[in-house]
């Protein structure tokens, strides 16, 4: 059975001739131990589809539909539930990681804090657990890197420690928002192996959204493709590129580097 199943999904944001239909019968799957990569142009509705899972949609948006997250409804779930469930059980990683850290904190207190935030623990045991995720995420001298702070990483680590962070508390979902995109290119390979190694690792049901679809192809299992708020095509890695369906898919693949060998 699929960890995440999203079924008919809608989101609708405003009214009357400025109502926007977000997003349009929206379903896949997500599964343990699974990449699953959302590719789509700017504005397709990737970002919107990771938020509605993390119960984030914009303030005043109709979601309608069904998000079966292991037997739980998320859609309509009242907000303290989707919250508990935020950070322990759903975590989220996006683009830009100096955005994620508190500039004035040392990364060992975010990590920490937030670790406490949502279990008990004590602030030795919590310094432990942040130590081995930075460990764990393949942060240089982690014992140091917990009395840095954000400023004196480089966009590359801080992304690796913004995953150390999601996973912590370790969730069973994680959403990937465009990790890679706001990174050097020379870094960006080592971000999407250390994915590849936590959703193994760790067993985590990924959901990758990038609009990149070089990286998809690189990475995912499984590749949804998005165009206009709607999933025009679903399939494994494979079979989606060897065999697209959809001719927006084509483009995308047409319009990756050394495309003519992909056939
Ligand atoms: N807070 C909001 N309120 C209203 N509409 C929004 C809001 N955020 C996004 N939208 C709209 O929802 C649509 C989908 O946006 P979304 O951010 O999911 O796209 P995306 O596929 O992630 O694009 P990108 O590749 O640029 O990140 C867009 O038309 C956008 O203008
Ligand atoms: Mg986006």
């Amino acid at each position: 059975m699929s960890l995440v199943e999203l079924t008919d999904l809608n989101l609708r944001v405003g009214s009357g001739p400025s109502a926007a239909h977000i997003l349009q019968d929206v379903s896949f799957t997500l599964e343990k131990g699974t990449i699953t990569g959302v590719a789509g142009a700017s504005g397709s509705g990737k970002t919107q589809t990771g938020l509605a899972l993390m119960g984030l949609s914009p303030k005043g948006a109709e979601l309608t539909g069904s998000i079966d997250f292991d037997g739980t409804e998320l859609v309509g779930l009242p907000a303290k539930r989707h919250n508990a469930l935020r950070g322990t059980q759903l975590a989220m990683v996006f683009q830009d990681p100096a955005s994620a850290f508190h500039p004035m904190l040392s990364v060992g207190q975010q990590l920490t804090d937030h670790l406490r935030h949502h279990e008990k623990a004590s602030k030795k045991e919590a310094l432990r657990r942040a130590i081995e995720m930075l460990d764990r995420t393949r942060v240089p001298d982690p014992e140091g890197a917990v009395k840095k702070y954000p400023h004196q990483f480089s966009g590359g680590q801080l992304q690796r420690i913004a995953f150390a962070s999601a996973v912590i508390c370790s969730p069973r979902v994680l959403i990937a928002d465009e990790p890679t995109t706001a990174l050097d290119v020379t870094v960006q390979a080592g971000i999407l192996r250390l994915l590849r190694e936590l959703c193994d690792d760790l067993n985590l049901a990924v959901l990758l959204v990038t609009h990149d679809f070089g990286v998809l192809s690189s990475v995912a299992d499984t590749i949804v493709v998005m165009q206009k708020g709607r999933v025009v095509e679903t399939g494994d890695r494979e079979s989606v590129i060897t065999n697209p369906k959809h001719d927006y898919t084509r483009s995308l693949i047409e319009s990756l580097p050394g495309s003519e060998v992909v056939g």
